[in-house]
């Protein structure tokens, strides 16, 4: 058994927080459909309502990732099997990649906004927060991938 610092996740603490985080869920939803057409009627709009769209999803993502790392993922477990192991601590290392991508996003959109660069690099923003999205989308999926495996470890039905 190796003890050397590992981690692991806690399944029902982080289904939990997935649940709880619903109306996160639906901000994300709802910024991805206007920042999607922001993309192409930009010129109607003023870059402020960008700014604060992203300036809350950033806010509400950098909670959401802060209760998961306190209650969905735990270091040093009595033993976990190593795959799962490995995985967790890159989907975990993970959240703060995600929190950077969207915070220069939302620096980027708020140069536009105090016209400090030109507002024909909305559409690009726009198109790098839809990549954002897809991303995140990912990162969730193998963290749901995870729990399941983990859930099964815990209950001891893995091979
Ligand atoms: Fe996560």
């Amino acid at each position: 058994m190796n003890r050397t610092s590992r981690v692991t996740l806690n399944p029902a603490f982080l289904q939990e927080i997935k649940e709880d985080h619903r109306n996160f869920y639906r901000l994300l939803a709802a910024a991805r459909h206007h920042l999607g057409r922001w993309g192409s009627y930009w010129r109607d709009r003023t870059p402020r309502a960008m700014v604060d769209l992203l300036e809350r999803v950033r806010d509400r993502l950098a909670m959401h990732f802060a209760l998961e790392e306190a209650y969905g993922y735990f270091e040093d477990p009595v033993w976990t099997e190593p795959q799962i192991s490995i995985a967790a601590q890159r989907l975990r290392d993970e959240h703060r990649l995600l929190y950077g991508e969207l915070h220069l996003l939302t620096e980027r959109a708020t140069k536009v906004l105090y016209r400090e660069t030109s507002a024909l690099r909305i559409p690009g923003i726009c198109a790098d927060f839809e990549r954002f999205c897809q991303h995140f989308e990912d990162h969730e999926l193998r963290e749901s991938d995870l729990m399941v495996r983990a859930l099964y470890e815990d209950v001891g039905v893995g091979d």
